[in-house]
Formats: structure tokens, sequence, C-alpha cells
């Protein structure tokens, strides 16, 4: 595996990549990597040439109270793993070479980040936007692979792929868990071990909401009293939002209908936990799964 810092080479290597016919996979990361970042890196190999993963820890996608310095890191490991697993190109620019002084230019997706985490994270999406499109621009992607784990992310950004015309395909993987129904996340390592015990209860949320539209219940009221009455008796987790949306425009539904995705956040100490479902009520009223080719959610460990 290639490790390049350099802006311009990457930008540079790119250019020859596309001038030789390759087709170059994308997946942006903020490292300390685990399982769920390796399946998409693993869903890049398979579906192009060369795979470069871009680890970044994005200043600007950050609140000021937020976990920028702390943000975990381990580079050797992070190192380790993506040579396992298949990276061809590892981009791992400075802070100060993609944010020179001066810099003042940012990418903003309106409508759909002022909601659910938008509406707790001012300006967060402002920062995954900006720096996704100056990773686009240095990688010159034919696709890129994103986690479903951040649903919200993934829509915003195929917005903005969509409205500027990026040339670059987005693919979306699924989220994938812990045996326990824990989605990975870097933030775990947050979790004390009561809170890590606790944490489960998001998943097991999201299943009750989804058994209940099995059995037929389309008021998302009820599916969110339910969520958090079990979060609320089970955990000691401060709900940020629980919401029952559409897939297009974020938009809270009261019917369940179309594509919905049920989203929540809920804070375990200093761990703020997000995890969703997504499914279509079809025109026979059954749900099933789109947005990613998963299965309905069940957990995953190590891989889908
Ligand atoms: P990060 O949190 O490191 O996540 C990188 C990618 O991994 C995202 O697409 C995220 O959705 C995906 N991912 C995280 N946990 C996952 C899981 N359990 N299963 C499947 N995919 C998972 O998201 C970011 O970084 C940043 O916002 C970034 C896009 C890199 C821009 O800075």
């Amino acid at each position: 595996m290639d490790i390049v810092t350099d802006i311009g080479l990457m930008h540079r290597t790119a250019q020859a990549l596309r001038q030789d016919g390759k087709r170059i996979g994308c997946v942006p990361t903020m490292g300390y990597l685990h399982q769920g970042h390796l399946s998409l890196v693993r869903r890049a190999r398979e579906i192009s040439q060369v795979v470069v993963v871009s680890l970044f820890v994005n200043p600007t996608q950050f609140g000021p109270q937020e976990d920028y310095d702390s943000y975990p890191r381990d580079l050797p490991r992070d190192i380790q793993l993506l040579e396992e697993t298949g990276c061809d190109i590892l981009f791992q620019p400075a802070a100060e070479r993609m944010y020179p002084p001066g810099h003042s230019t940012v990418v903003e997706v309106q409508g759909l980040t002022g909601v659910l985490c938008g509406a707790s994270r001012p300006g967060h999406f402002r920062g995954v936007t900006t720096v996704v499109t100056m990773l686009f621009d240095i990688i010159r992607p034919h696709l890129a692979v994103f986690g479903q784990k951040d649903a919200q992310q993934a829509i915003v950004i195929r917005r903005m792929v969509t409205d500027l015309h990026q040339d670059v395909e987005i693919v979306v993987a699924p989220t994938v868990r812990e045996p326990d129904g824990l989605a990975m996340s870097s933030r775990n390592k947050y979790l004390s071990p009561r809170e890590r015990q606790e944490a489960p209860v998001l998943y097991r949320a999201l299943q009750r909401a989804r058994s209940q539209v099995e059995e037929g219940e389309r008021r998302a009221d009820r599916l969110v009293q339910g969520m958090q009455r079990l979060i609320e008796s089970e955990s000691s987790g401060h709900i940020d939002y629980i919401a029952v949306v559409d897939t297009g425009r974020l938009q809270p539904l009261e019917e369940l209908a179309g594509e919905v995705l049920i989203a929540l956040a809920v804070k375990f100490g200093r761990a703020r936990l997000i995890d969703n479902i997504i499914f279509n009520i079809g025109d026979n009223g059954v749900p099933g799964t789109s947005m990613t080719s998963a299965s309905p959610e069940r957990p995953s460990p190590g891989g889908v």
C-alpha cells in the first residue's frame, strides 16, 4: 500500500490512474478503523480497480465543544488493517494543508442538514460536505463508499453530488454491528463498561420499531413512544432525538409510507451514539429494506 500525504502528489496519481483507464474507488474515513470501515473498503475493492482510503480527522465538522482534540487515533494499527484489507493507497493529508490560512470556501447542502444530527450539531454537515468535495477533487474517484450507519450523511452527500453534478457514484453499504447489535463506531471507545453494556438498547429499540411495523403499526408517534420507553427503562442514556422521517427530505412522518428512515441519537456520558434503520413500506404494506442491499437489520459482526 502506498501512503500519500501530499495533496499535489495524490492529485497527479489520480490523474495518471484515470489516464490508464483504472476505476478508482474511494472510502473517506477519520481513522481509528473498525470492521464497519473495513467493510466499506472490501465493497470498494469489489467494484473498483484501485482503492483509495482517506484518513483525515476533519476539524471543520466538529463543533467547538466537541471531541476533535480527543478523537481516537491509532495510525500504525490503521495502516496494518488497511494493508490486510486490500487498500492500494492511503491518503492522509495534514490539516494545515487541507485548510491553509485564508481558506474561505464551504459547500453547504440546505434543508437536509438542519434536522436530526444537524439540529444538535450546527455546522457539522457543512464541514462534511466541504471536506468530501475537496477529497473528491483530489482523489478523483469514480465511486465513493459510505456507511448507512451515518444515514443522514449519506443522504446529504448524495444530494450534494446530484446538485453539484459531481461525477462520482455514491455507494451506501450496510451497518456493521457488534454481536450484541451495537453499531460499530470509533466513539464506542468512550463508553464505560456499564455504558457499553447498556448501549445495544439503541439497536433493540430499532428492532422493536421494526417489529411493530411488521405487525401493522403505521403511526410514527407510537413507534417513537415505544422506542423512548425502552431506552429510558433499560439504560441511563440521554435521548437527543428519535425521528421517523422520509429518506428524500428527512421530514417527520405521521403515517409511515414509502421509504422510511427511523434514526436516533442517544448520549451515554461523553459518547453520542447514533443508529438507524431504513425500510420501504411497499404498496402491499409490507416493510422491506432499501438504500443498501442489506438484508433486514441483523447483527453482522466482522463484515456483511
Ligand atoms: P468516520 O466516522 O470515520 O466514518 C467513515 C465511514 O465509515 C462513513 O461512511 C461511515 O458511515 C462508515 N461507518 C462508520 N461506522 C460504520 C459501521 N458500523 N458500519 C458501516 N459503516 C460504518 O463519517 C466520517 O468518518 C466523516 O464524516 C467523513 C465522511 C470521513 C468526512 O470527514
